[in-house]
């Protein structure tokens, strides 16, 4: 089982429609895919994949703090299966999520909490995103231990690559801190911006591409983005020829070329 997290501290960058469309693009290569959404204003559950929210007690939050020890399978919510014989599942968000960091800081190993749940799942999933909340915080730090590697969707305004320097700074504490294996920087997903480029978003494109980092996909700003949001279904089914399409796909490839 291969676990990307889909992180940005920075809100609205589109963390949460590169995990819809990227489980999307896996799933149709025949993956089993389970999507974990651990930011608490769950709109990759409720907005973007049109599921509801998990009712107490079985939820992601109260498995995290300890509270739920049943089986973590009976978290999760299914999605769609795909032609080739892929799953897309979803750990949903809940309004406990909100309250967990809270908890999470009393317990021992607070960090490790979302890979010990995840390990439960290996042999059900071969591919796991999860989209992270927009913050440096535990929720994301579980993100950071749990996962293999990470993708960062970025929006070419002014203030990204600062963002982007403290949020590498972050990974690279955490990498040390918890003495785990280095974390794949899979590459930057840019998107959310207008075509054609102003001049400032050309110019802040092209310092993020001097970064040491690969530039995976673009995402531009497209109606039929919030159409897929609005229908609840990755924009691979929504629309499987569209240039986003394929951008999520290109993005899944990268990921696929990593050994599980
Ligand atoms: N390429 C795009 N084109 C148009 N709208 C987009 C695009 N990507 C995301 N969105 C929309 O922009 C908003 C913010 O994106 P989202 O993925 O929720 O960001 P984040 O998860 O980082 O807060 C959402 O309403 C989403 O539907
Ligand atoms: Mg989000």
């Amino acid at each position: 089982m291969h676990v990307t997290a889909v992180l940005n501290q920075k809100g609205g960058v589109g963390k949460t429609g590169l995990t819809a469309g990227v489980g999307g693009a896996l799933a149709e290569t025949g993956a089993r895919v389970l999507l974990v959404d651990l930011d608490p204003q769950g709109h990759l559950t409720t907005e973007a994949l049109g599921l509801a929210e998990a009712d107490e007690p079985a939820t992601v939050a109260a498995a995290l703090a300890g509270h739920y020890t049943g089986p973590v399978a009976q978290l999760v919510a299914h999605h769609s299966k795909t032609d080739a014989g892929g799953v897309l599942d979803v750990l949903p968000t809940a309004l406990a999520m909100f309250l967990v960091g809270r908890e999470l800081d009393r317990l021992p190993a607070r960090e490790w909490r979302l890979a010990r749940l995840l390990e439960a799942l290996a042999d059900r999933y071969d591919r796991v995103v999860i989209d992270c909340p927009p913050a440096l915080d535990v929720l994301t730090d579980n993100a950071l231990a749990a996962c293999h590697g990470v993708l960062i969707p970025v929006q070419p305004e002014r203030s990204s690559v600062r963002a982007l320097r403290l949020l590498l700074g972050q990974i690279e504490g955490l990498e040390a801190a918890l003495r785990r294996e280095r974390i794949v920087l899979h590459g930057l997903v840019p998107g959310l911006y207008r075509r054609p480029l102003s001049r400032l978003a050309a110019h802040v494109m092209g310092e993020l591409d001097a970064l040491p980092l690969p530039m995976l996909a673009h995402l531009p700003l497209a109606v039929v983005v919030g159409e897929a949001w609005d229908a609840g279904v990755p924009l691979t089914s929504y629309a499987p020829h569209s240039e986003h399409a394929d951008a999520y796909r290109s993005v899944a490839a990268t990921l696929q070329e990593q050994q599980s």
